[in-house]
């Protein structure tokens, strides 16, 4: 009876925190759809310009590894002459750029 009532609590705790907030889809169209476009094909204006990739595509998606993702997310992203590409989202908890990993996972046909 304790057990239920603890696993109740928890419960109660944890549900409106992991739907609190838009979540990932709501970070990805304000945060990052303006230069990946808002299924990751990276067809928008700015994502032209700077090369982004299509993250629909599955051999980029083969490429990319869940820690990377992260870490370009935390840490952006810079050419190989050193220029920043993508700023870091360090604004982002570790909860929220798990999320986008997810998402960024689903984009791929
Ligand atoms: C100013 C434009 C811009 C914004 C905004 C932006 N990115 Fe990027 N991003 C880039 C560019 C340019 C690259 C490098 C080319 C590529 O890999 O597509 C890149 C690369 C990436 C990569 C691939 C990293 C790798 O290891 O190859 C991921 C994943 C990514 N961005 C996710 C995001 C997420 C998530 C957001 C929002 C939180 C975001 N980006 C916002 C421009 C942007």
């Amino acid at each position: 009876m304790k057990k239920t009532l603890m696993l109740a609590a928890v419960l109660g705790v944890a549900v409106p925190f992991a739907t609190w907030g838009g979540g990932a889809p709501e970070n990805w169209a304000t945060l990052c759809a303006k230069c990946h476009g808002a299924e990751g094909k990276g067809d928008t204006k700015i994502g032209a310009k700077l090369g982004c990739k299509d993250l629909s595509d599955a051999q980029v998606q083969a490429g990319l590894k869940d820690d990377g993702v992260a870490k370009a997310i935390k840490e952006g992203v810079k050419s190989a002459e050193g220029k920043s590409l993508m700023k870091p989202f360090n604004q982002l908890s570790d909860a929220e750029v798990q999320e986008l990993v997810a998402y960024i996972r689903g984009f791929k046909k």
